[in-house]
């Protein structure tokens, strides 16, 4: 009869262990299926844009298709709050920008939870803005769209992508500039508000240079500033607010990858790899480029840096938010 040393017994005890983790460990690889990458807004704006571009190189990485999903309204927070409801497996994650620091905020009751609902898997781009209008309208440079803004207030229509969205801080900060308000029409994204735009159904709109450079360059829309404290290159004869006489009007877009909360680290770290690719990618280098932004460098790609980063724009807008007095509910 076999005697069961102590050191047999611990043997014992650990293969035990290990067979029972094994299911566990042997778990499906990710990803096991298509990754779903929720845009918060209408196909064809900005958002939709930068998403579509990274996707493409993510599913090269990741051997299974990134299918970009659409879901606009509510500026932004139905798709995020699709997400932060999505299983914590990596193949539902969130493409979002600035919008994820100004909702917190904006938003006092939501079925989410809008910071803690999130992982983070790293910053993408930071994307100017330019400040654009219907090509007929009555003003040939900043100082003069302010007085006719001025002079017309709610007689002109701001588009904008619902409360939350980039182009609804942008309105803001501009309408504080200028201290005057004017009627928002607001869309399920700036894709749909740039149509009535160059229709000339709208008559301004305060949008990223992914949506805006085309039509500039093309005369269907008439640009009067950009929002950064330095010329953007791609559109290098169109002045800086400051430039244009309004100092300190400066607001750009950010843009980050998020998964539901409870999504394992391995996976993030997957994603994040993904996500490295398609930064590093000569391709999508050069298309940002063209649009006016570039990729985040690698190094501040990180999960960690991502986090820190938004946490701090949170706390940022808060108060300057709160001081404005606008919230969505
Ligand atoms: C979009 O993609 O439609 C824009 O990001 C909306 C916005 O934030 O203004």
């Amino acid at each position: 009869m076999k005697v069961l040393t102590r050191r047999g017994l611990a043997a014992a005890v650990a293969a035990g262990a290990a067979a029972a983790a094994a299911p566990a460990l042997a778990q499906a690889p990710f990803p096991s299926r298509p990754v779903s990458m929720v845009i918060p807004f209408a196909a064809g704006g900005p958002t939709d844009t930068v998403g579509r571009l990274i996707a493409q190189v993510m599913s090269a990485d990741l051997g299974q298709p990134v299918v970009v999903e659409n879901v606009g309204g509510a500026g932004g927070t139905l798709g995020a709050q699709r997400v932060a409801g999505a299983r914590p497996d990596g193949h539902t994650i969130l493409l979002h920008h600035i919008g994820m620091a100004t909702i917190p905020t904006l938003y006092r009751r939501l079925a989410y939870d809008p910071i803690n609902g999130f992982e983070t898997i790293g910053l993408v781009t930071e994307v100017p803005m330019t400040l654009v209008a219907r090509r007929n309208i009555e003003a040939t440079n900043l100082s003069e769209l302010v007085a006719l803004i001025r002079r017309r207030g709610e007689a002109l229509n701001y588009a904008n992508a619902g409360i939350g969205a980039a182009s609804h801080l942008c309105g803001l900060l501009f309408m504080q500039a200028v201290n005057t308000r004017m009627t928002t029409v607001s869309y399920r994204g700036t894709g749909p508000a740039m149509n009535d735009l160059v229709a000339g159904t709208v008559d301004l709109m305060c949008d990223q240079t992914t949506n805006t450079t085309e039509h500039i360059r093309a005369g269907t829309i008439r640009a009067f500033a950009v929002t950064t404290s330095e010329r953007v290159p791609s559109l290098a004869d169109i002045p800086t607010a400051t430039e244009g006489g309004l100092p300190g009007f400066e607001v750009s877009v950010w843009h980050g990858l998020y998964a539901p909360r409870g999504t394992p680290a391995p996976v993030i770290a997957r994603l994040n790899q993904a996500l490295l690719k398609a930064l590093q990618d000569s391709g999508i280098a050069q298309r940002f480029a063209d649009l006016g932004t570039a990729p985040v460098a690698p190094a501040r790609a990180t999960p960690q840096i991502h986090r820190e980063f938004w946490q701090a724009d949170i706390a940022k807008w808060r108060p300057l938010i709160q001081a404005a007095g606008q919230f969505a509910d």
